[in-house]
């Protein structure tokens, strides 16, 4: 028999060191330490590298008269070939998986229509952007099946590659899980003047886990890290895609529950990251590796230039669980033809408003059980989610100092809050690193860690979550409510 207590550690014991430095950061995700015990995987075996890329279709507006674009998405079951052969049961965006992509402009609003033809209850958040709270897609502002949901997004930010995904009570996990996720691309003057790849050179691409059956079908089980084993890229297993020899941007969600990727070139090569969950970062950075937890973005831009035609490079995955071959890499760019390339990417992307001084600070502690019990609970500042609580109440215009702390021994989590897009001021007492030098929503901690970020509540007021962002997390009731008055 297996406990929850040696699955935990079994997904989160390292192999090796050096994955990364900074904090007492053991144990570690490490690759190729957690085979599934107990859990033998029942699905059949994918071999790589087999299928092409698939990109999810942009969604074609019914209407753009008034300034505004409006568009009507319908939720519903379908069937899809996920795995070679095979027919999947999955919940979609209009019958995508994952859901159609949403491309709006700064200061252009957008109206989704959305028809929930499933059999329980939906809602929609978009992840990332600043929207009333009447069409931020609350945990509990559901719409039943049979009805229809409007939600209208002013997108009075900047540009910011968000997405948009299922938010139901107690529901969000399971729904996400099979499928309701998609890219909602918001863009702007200041990045349409960059030179940057763009048109077929500018790519989208949503990664994530899941558990497949026999039969081919997604195993939902909470909190199931050891088990979802498969890799998908834009919903095919471990696909390949055929690149030119230049440059191409790279916009990275990872989708997934609760796994956390750390992404690097199979040739160590050269990633350039010039973005993340909020837009781009101020100055490019260049890294081998990324870290991406559940619902982080990082827009990169990968020069294939410098490998001759023929070369076939696999983008892998450095941290468990799962073996080297379940989860070890992730897809392959097959370098196929040379091709001009007016792109660059300048060494000034952007430039962030200075912080505002703080108003105030508090702090914020994630945590789960981890003792083993047969249903644990997940905590902010030692509370289950009550939807009927509000667990934090800021003045409007404030700015404050929020230090959100992971005090759990193996499991990481990650911190989300909606309506804002924060800083991040440290990571383990230091500077963090230029990847976590944008606008972020988003941040990652793992074991051990603690993040200071400040956020500035002066668009919106109303009441909005905070959460862990490993949905199955959420669900399990990490998350909270913060007033804005
Ligand atoms: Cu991605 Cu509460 O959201
Ligand atoms: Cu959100
Ligand atoms: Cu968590």
């Amino acid at each position: 028999m297996v406990t929850r207590r040696s699955l935990l550690g079994a997904a989160l014991a390292t192999t090796g060191a050096g994955l990364f430095t900074g904090a007492a950061l053991t144990p570690l995700l490490a690759a190729g330490g957690a085979r599934a015990a107990g859990a033998a995987p029942a699905a059949p075996a994918v071999e790589p590298f087999r299928v092409p890329l698939p990109l999810p279709p942009v969604l074609a507006p019914l209407s753009t008269s008034g300034g505004t674009d409006t568009y009507a998405i319908t939720l519903r079951r379908t069937r899809k070939e996920i795995l070679p052969g095979l027919q999947t049961e999955v919940l979609t965006y209009n019958g995508h998986f994952p859901g159609p992509t949403i491309r709006a402009r700064s200061g252009r609003p957008v109206v989704v229509r959305h028809r929930n033809a499933l059999d329980m209850p939906a809602s929609v958040h978009l992840h990332g952007a600043s929207v009333p709270p009447e069409s931020d897609g609350a945990p509990m502002d559901t719409f039943a099946p049979g009805t229809t949901r409007t939600y209208t997004y002013p997108n009075r930010q900047p540009h910011a590659s968000l997405w948009y995904h299922d938010h139901a009570h107690h529901m969000e996990s399971e729904h996400v899980y099979r499928g309701l996720s998609g890219s909602y691309l918001l863009t702007d003057g200041t990045e349409q003047a960059l030179p940057l790849p763009s048109g077929a050179y500018d790519i989208p691409i949503a990664l994530r886990d899941a558990r497949f059956d026999e039969a081919g079908q997604l195993v939902y089980v909470m909190d199931d890290a050891l088990g979802r084993t498969t890799l998908l890229a834009n919903g095919k297993p471990y696909p390949y895609l055929e690149v030119a020899a230049r440059k191409y941007r790279f916009r990275l969600l990872n989708s997934s529950n609760l796994r956390f990727f750390r992404l690097r070139l199979a040739d160590g090569g050269e990633i350039t990251q010039i973005g993340s969950d909020g837009g781009l970062l101020p100055r490019p950075h260049t890294t081998d590796a990324l870290w991406l937890s559940p619902a982080e973005r990082a827009d990169v831009v990968i020069d294939f230039s410098r490998y001759p035609v023929g070369t076939k490079l696999v983008l892998e995955n450095t941290v468990g669980p799962g073996t080297p071959e379940q989860t070890g890499h992730v897809l392959r760019f097959d370098v196929v033809r040379t091709a001009s390339d007016p792109s660059r990417v300048p060494s000034v992307l952007r430039t962030l408003p200075p912080l505002p001084a703080a108003t105030g600070a508090r702090t914020v502690e994630l945590r789960m059980d981890e003792d083993g019990g047969a249903a644990p609970k997940g905590y902010i500042d030692g509370k289950v989610y009550d939807p009927d609580r509000v667990d934090t109440v800021v003045r409007h215009g404030s700015s404050e100092i929020w230090t959100i702390t992971n005090p759990n021994t193996v499991m990481p989590h990650n911190f989300h809050l909606h309506l804002v897009q924060f800083r991040v001021l440290e990571r383990n007492g230091q500077a963090p690193d230029p990847s976590e030098s944008g606008l972020k929503d988003t941040v990652r901690l793992l074991p051990g860690e603690t993040v200071k970020v400040q956020a500035t509540f002066d668009t919106y007021r109303g009441t909005y979550v905070y959460h862990c962002h490993l949905l199955d997390h959420s669900a399990m009731g990490m998350m909270a409510q913060l007033r804005i008055n």
